[in-house]
């Protein structure tokens, strides 16, 4: 049967055909939107989940430029259907049916800014799209990118809550970019293949509050103290190092101000962040297969702190983040760390959490 919006876009003389509205190969899979895809992140991470085998629907949906995206990533010959929506008449169409959501609707860093400074525009948008999930698919598992994550999964557990459809296990704030990152430059520094190192981190994702658990990187290994200071700031700073590196190319613009200049300053899409996505989206999908031993660092609500939020290692099943892993033991730099972190992070969950009881 055609969708609604296929037949719209079909009306629109958009690429859409009735062909495309079968699933391809009549593989089993899960329906996947996500919000904000027209975006740097949005558009790289359409493109590697539309080559994700698991998926069978991949809907995207943004407030610009959706069509676009959806009639070129579309052409792609892999099985996952796509289907395009624009603007917020069409949110609940975009959600309806949904097994996984993925956020990375927004605006980011610019030189000069810290997470924390996109909350005023972000935490609206965040606020806007949950209570589209709690409308049309409130079972679903969420992968939410959208920065300062360490407010916005508290914004959007409050409105899950308010609607009284707040599953824990089911809301994931994506982290997986510091395990990325910190798997690379840990393989640079002991000079072997990054696909063969692990390093869990923990505690949030915002400068001080991403922790490297360094004294548990897989496979065993030591470092000397510079090397740890070394690490630990390059893993907590990654994010700025990119905003930093990009912006040469844009300096002209970057005296503009005001959201819509953020978006006409970011020319290169997100690739790097959309690979830690797809990957953190693919577990996910793993998990909800019935996949035994998915295990990934994330940012959820937890009990492993005093804190109600907290990144730590979880077991991925068919219930989302069905186990919370402890953190295990912390050498004395860690559990110092442990405290910084915890107070930032405490600071910014309040003003999330805050943001929607105020
Ligand atoms: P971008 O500006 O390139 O893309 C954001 C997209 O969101 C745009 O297409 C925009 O039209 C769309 N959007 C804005 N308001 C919307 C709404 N109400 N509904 C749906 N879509 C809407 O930004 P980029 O680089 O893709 O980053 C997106 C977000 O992800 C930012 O908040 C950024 O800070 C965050 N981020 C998170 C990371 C993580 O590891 N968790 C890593 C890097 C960025």
């Amino acid at each position: 049967h055609l969708h609604p919006s296929d037949i719209q876009q079909m009306e629109r003389g958009s690429v859409v055909r009735r062909s495309d509205c079968r699933a391809k190969g009549g593989a089993p899979g899960f329906k996947v939107a996500i919000l904000g895809a027209a975006g740097g992140i949005g558009q790289s991470l359409s493109l590697l989940l539309k080559m994700n085998p698991l998926v069978s629907v991949l809907h995207l949906y943004d407030v610009v430029n959706a069509p676009g995206v959806t009639a070129d990533i579309s052409h792609m010959d892999t099985a996952a259907v796509v289907r395009g929506f624009l603007g917020q008449p069409q949110l609940d169409s975009a959600l309806t049916g949904m097994d996984l959501v993925i956020i990375p609707a927004g605006v980011p860093r610019k030189p000069g800014m810290s997470r924390d400074d996109l909350f005023n525009i972000n935490a609206g948008i965040v606020k806007t799209l949950c209570e589209g999930i709690t409308r049309c698919c409130p079972h679903a598992v969420v992968n939410l990118i959208s920065n300062p994550v360490n407010s916005t999964i508290p914004i959007a557990a409050e409105v899950f809550k308010k609607a009284g459809t707040f599953d824990p296990k089911m809301l994931l704030g994506v982290t997986k970019l510091d395990v990325v990152r910190a798997n690379t430059f840990v393989a640079e520094v002991l000079g072997i293949d990054p696909r063969e190192v692990e390093v869990p981190v923990v505690g949030g994702h915002a400068g001080v509050t991403i922790l490297p658990l360094l004294s548990q990187v897989k496979p065993p290994c030591s470092f000397t103290s510079e090397e740890i200071n070394y690490l630990t700031d390059r893993i907590q700073n990654g994010g700025t190092e990119v905003v930093e590196a990009k912006a040469g190319a844009g300096s002209a613009t970057l005296s503009m101000v005001g959201p819509t200049a953020f978006q006409n300053i970011c020319f290169f899409p997100h690739i790097g962040q959309a690979f830690a996505a797809a990957k953190f989206a693919d577990a996910c999908l793993r998990g909800l297969r019935g996949d035994a031993g998915i295990v990934e660092c994330a940012f959820v609500a937890s009990q492993v702190t005093e804190l109600p939020f907290f990144a730590s290692k979880v077991r991925l099943g068919r219930g989302g983040a069905e186990e919370i892993l402890p953190l295990g033991l912390l050498n004395e730099y860690e559990r110092a760390g442990l405290e910084k972190a915890k107070k930032e992070l405490s600071e910014s969950i309040k003003k999330g959490v805050t943001f929607i009881t105020k």
